[in-house]
This record gives structure tokens, sequence and C-alpha cells, in this order.
């Protein structure tokens, strides 16, 4: 047969083997120099058969050899280790957060069946809702956030014009690093995060630290009540995309609402048809009945919120600001 196996490309074994090793850390347990097994299953609190099948398939992929009874991890298995440069090990961890949210994928059915997230039926309550239930799934979910934009954050601060403005509010904002990021390259500008007790309290401890000098703060809440009044600028940095069009029109809403005539509306945004990939798309839907749009679907909705596009502009490798003013269009 020609061409990629559609039958291998829907293989489940191969993904679970990886993301259960990596929950595991078999490769920190094994080491340079391998481990038995034997040593392996009593390290990591396993069956010994179970384990050494699941070692006989992480061989099969090429993730682990095996030399005189010792399992010894490869160059590829070592990217799922503790010390891998590409830190990828959490997001595979079944008992992080989004290596948790990956597996509600086996109710991709009822998603598509009826349009709800996945993740809910799988889980009981919603991704949000889950996280914060338990501090160490919204931790591990505060630092894949921190992971994801490394590089993204300092990009979103230089290269738009944040100095404008002396007072932010970053919606949603998490643990506070993309504001850190902003406050550092402006030291005119002062900011708070907005987010749900868990988030705001990390965002709070890490302004504490001197370099802010006592510009940044957080403030616990949700973005569907009543947001603090004033600030001159409103950031929205990948949330709208969390949420379907009658949620995301409500959180753009409580921005322009609390939005002074002259504030702005600020949207950060991965935008559809410009490198979004569709497995992410999927994963949104799937997780959070979210979705990826165009320039245009997010000016839509926000107009229908009645907020007037001013600019759109690059803001980082893979992410589009759109700005928005609360006055009425020209
Ligand atoms: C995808 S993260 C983005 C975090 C941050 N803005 C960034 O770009 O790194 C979405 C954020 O929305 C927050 N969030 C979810 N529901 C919320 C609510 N009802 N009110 C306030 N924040 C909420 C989450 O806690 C999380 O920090």
């Amino acid at each position: 047969m020609d061409g990629p196996s559609i039958l291998a490309m829907a293989d489940l074994a191969t993904p679970m083997a990886i993301r259960v090793a990596a929950t595991l850390r078999l490769v920190d347990h094994a080491g340079d120099s391998g481990a038995t097994a034997e040593r392996l299953a009593a390290d990591t609190g396993t069956a010994p058969h179970a384990l050494r099948c699941l070692l006989g398939h992480l061989v099969t992929i090429g993730a682990f050899e095996l030399d005189a009874g010792r399992y010894r991890p490869t160059d590829l298995g070592r990217q799922i280790g503790a010390d891998a440069p590409a830190g990828i090990r959490p997001l595979l961890d079944i008992t992080c957060a989004g290596g948790r949210a990956e597996l509600a994928f086996v109710e991709l059915l009822g998603t598509i069946t009826t349009g709800a997230p996945a993740y809910e039926r799988r889980y009981g309550r919603d991704f949000w809702a889950d996280i914060d239930a338990e501090p160490r799934l919204r931790r591990s979910f505060d630092a894949q956030m921190n992971w994801r934009f490394q590089v993204q954050a300092p990009q979103i601060a230089r290269r738009f014009d944040w100095g404008r403005f002396p007072e932010i509010l970053d919606v949603g904002g998490g643990d506070g690093a993309v504001l850190a990021a902003i406050l550092r390259a402006h030291p005119s500008v002062h900011g708070r995060v907005l987010d749900l007790p868990p988030s705001a309290a990390a965002a709070a401890e890490r302004f504490t630290a001197a370099e802010f000098t006592g510009r940044g703060g957080a403030v616990a809440g949700s973005f569907f009540d009543p947001l603090p009044a004033g600030a001159d600028a409103y950031l929205l940095s990948d949330i709208l995309h969390d949420w379907d069009d009658e949620h995301a029109r409500a959180i753009l809403t409580e921005c322009r609402r609390a939005a002074a005539p002259d504030a702005v509306v600020v949207v950060i945004e991965p935008v559809r048809g410009q490198g979004v990939g569709t497995a992410m798309d999927l994963f949104m839907l799937m997780c959070f009945g979210g979705r990826e749009r165009t320039v245009d679907e997010l000016t839509e909705l926000a107009t229908g919120c009645g907020l007037t596009l001013r600019d759109t502009s690059p803001v980082s490798d893979g992410r589009t600001a759109l700005e928005f003013t609360t006055a009425p269009p020209t």
C-alpha cells in the first residue's frame, strides 16, 4: 500500500504508552545506565509483568533500548525526561492539566454529536472547575501556559505599544507571566491581573517581587462578572478561543462595560487561517467548546458588543493583536 496507513494513524497503543511512560517518569528512573523491569516496577509502584509489556512497546517504537536485561532511554525517549530542554514531559503526564485534558478525546464522538465539550462528559465538570478543585492541576496548567509563552510573552511585551496605557487590566491573565513581561518592558505602566482565585493568588505572589516596585497586582474574580472599571487597556490574551460565541460575547461585553470612553480592549489570539493547526482547533472544541476564529469573526463578535476595531498587528510568533476602542465606528 502506498502512502500513510490510516490504521497506524488511529493507533492508541503508542500515544498512551508514551503518556504513561511520561507520567511514571520512566526515563528519569532508568537514567543513562538503564534499569531492569523489576527495578523500574519497584521504583514506580507498578506491576512488573505489566510494566515489562509497556517497556516492550517502548523498545519497539525506539524510545528505549534493551541491553543485557536493562531498559535504557534512547535519544527519542529522553525527550520525555525531566531535564529535556524542550520540557514537554508535563504536557504528556496524565496527572497534569494538559495531559489529563487530552484524554478527554476518547469522548470526541459526544462532542461531534452534540457540540458540547468532551471534558465535562469525561470528568464531570468543566475544565476550569476541574483544575481549580485540584491545586496540582492548576499549578501544572499555569506552568504550561508559561512554558508555551516563554518566547512569546517578551515578544508581546515589545511588539505592541503598551507604554501608551498607564493602567492595564489583564483579564484572565493567569499567574501574571504576560503582564510581568509588559511591566518589565514598559517601566511607566501599572497593571493588574484578574483571574480565578488560585491563579490570581499566584499572580499576586509574582508581583511582590522587588523588580515590579508595586506596579503589579492581582484581583480574584470572574470575567463573567463586572470587571474593575477605569483601566486604560483591557487585555484578553488567549481567552476568547476557550469559549463559544455566547460566552466570548459575555466576556467582551464585561470589558466594554468596564472600559472608560477612551480606553481600549486588546484581544490577542492565534488567528484561524494564519498557521493555526486543525488539531488545535479540534482540541479547543473538544476541551472547552471553544474555537479559533478569523480576524473577521473576532471583529464581528466584538462589534456586536459595542467595540470598534482600530488596528490589527502580528504581535508574536503565531499571535495577532486586535485593538478595539469603545467609540462608535466613524
Ligand atoms: C488559556 S489561559 C490564558 C492565560 C493568559 N492570559 C495567557 O495568555 O497566558 C486562560 C485563563 O483564563 C482563566 N479563566 C477561566 N475562566 C475564568 C473566569 N470565569 N474568570 C476569570 N478568568 C478565567 C484561566 O484561569 C486561565 O488563566
